[in-house]
């Protein structure tokens, strides 16, 4: 029996390899482990939850203000440890976290092989996203197998001279997760408990707008500036009312408490649990976000998304029409908002439903190749 372990840190990974993580403890041939970072604290324990995944192996690396180099060497060392006890034959990781990076380094140190999970995304900009553009092409370096969500990350990846044996596209897992997710939930579950927000939502407000936003390359001045474009949209549009999921880092949270707070109709709440924020999008009439895995979820729910960032990873629903680049800019910002609350034929545009992500089967394709070509040493 051949040995898997699955290993994340941050709520972005949790909820793509979630579905992942529940069928392979159910796949004949392989003993399947799940080793959390734990990156992230209360944000990945949410997912957790939902999911119902109890992991096997849990670093516990958190601190408060803790920076790069802080995550990479807490990582190296904690799995440099584990693998003494534990050695797996595969290990899998997502995405571009510095977990995912330090993770691919340690197994990688210890000559274990490395498979990468939504592999192949490029700006082609190592500043922006940062540091993840740097740690997904180290990792992609790495890897024995690389999961592409999408034929044009499957062509970086062939650019960069990576092995066309090694890489399979399979759609992306996030749209698994929110297929399940869609399925299960119809309202907000218990721990939502903003009963303000809740009303706006279970209302059918019909001007809803869901913000979040985390980048590195947008603190300072970037965060100042998105929300001095959100109050301003807030003053002169009373009857819009906006939501906004603050993440937990501080660098986060004090520009945005700092400019947004006391605003009758901005709603600064914490993170959502994943349903949660699942069913905040589907009420929702718009977004507008720095995040990567909202890009993706929200063309699946027919909702246009302003993208808080100037280059992107995922053209392809900015290619379709669902997603915008606004940057982290005054004008930018308030001018995308303006036009969607305003111009129906654009809101119509951006707003038709599809998913150039996947269509919710990436784990059963991922399964496949790890047993038939890979695990059975074919
Ligand atoms: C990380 C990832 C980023 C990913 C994002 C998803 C890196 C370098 N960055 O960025 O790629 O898009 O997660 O959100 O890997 N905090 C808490 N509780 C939590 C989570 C965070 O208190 O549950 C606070 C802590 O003070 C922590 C800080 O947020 O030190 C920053 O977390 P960190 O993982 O370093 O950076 P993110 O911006 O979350
Ligand atoms: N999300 C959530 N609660 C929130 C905000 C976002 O569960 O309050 C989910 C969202 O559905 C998406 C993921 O978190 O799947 C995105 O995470 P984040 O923006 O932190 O990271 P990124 O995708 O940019 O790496």
């Amino acid at each position: 029996m051949k040995k898997v372990l699955t290993i994340f840190g941050t709520r972005p990974e949790a909820i793509k390899m979630a579905m992942l993580c529940r069928k392979l403890s159910e796949t004949e041939g392989i003993d399947h482990k799940v080793c959390v970072t734990a990156q992230h604290r209360q944000m990945l324990d949410q997912v957790l939850d939902f999911f119902e995944i109890r992991p096997d192996f849990d670093l516990d690396i958190m601190k408060a203000g803790q920076d790069l180099t802080d995550i990479t060497c807490e990582v190296l060392k904690g799995l440099r440890e584990l693998f003494k006890s534990y050695r797996p034959d595969m290990i899998l990781v997502h995405g571009d976290t510095t977990t995912c990076m330090a993770a691919s380094l340690a197994a990688f140190y210890a000559g274990i092989k490395i498979g990468h999970v939504e592999a192949g995304l490029r700006t082609g900009n190592l500043q922006s996203p940062f540091p993840e553009e740097a740690n997904r092409v180290l990792v992609s370096k790495l890897a024995d197998l690389n999961f592409s969500a999408t034929e044009i990350n499957r062509q970086n990846l062939l650019s960069e001279g990576i092995n066309p044996e090694k890489i399979i596209v399979t759609g992306n897992t996030v749209i698994d997760s929110l297929l399940f997710a869609k399925n299960k939930i119809n309202s907000f579950s218990k721990d939502m408990t903003d009963l303000l927000v809740r009303i706006i939502f279970e209302n059918h407000h019909p001007h809803i707008i869901l913000v979040t936003g985390h980048r590195r390359e947008n603190f300072g001045d970037g965060f100042i500036n998105i929300c001095r474009a959100l109050k301003k949209v807030a003053q002169k549009h009373p009857e819009v009312e906006i939501v906004y999921p603050v993440h937990l880092n501080p660098k986060v949270q004090k520009p945005v408490n700092k400019v947004l707070n006391g605003i009758p109709n901005v709603h600064l709440i914490k993170p959502l649990s994943y349903p949660d924020f699942v069913f905040a999008m589907k009420q929702s009439f718009f977004l507008l976000t720095d995040s990567g895995g909202i890009q993706e979820e929200a063309p699946g729910l027919g909702k246009p998304v302003l993208v808080m960032r100037d280059t992107t990873e995922r053209p392809e629903a900015v290619g379709a029409g669902t997603a915008k680049l606004v940057g982290a800019d005054f004008d930018k910002i308030r001018n995308g908002i303006e036009r969607l609350l305003t111009d129906e034929n654009e809101y119509n545009t951006m707003a038709k439903a599809h998913n150039p992500y996947g269509d919710g089967k990436a784990v059963g394709r991922i399964i496949d190749k790890l047993v038939r070509d890979y695990l059975n040493d074919r």
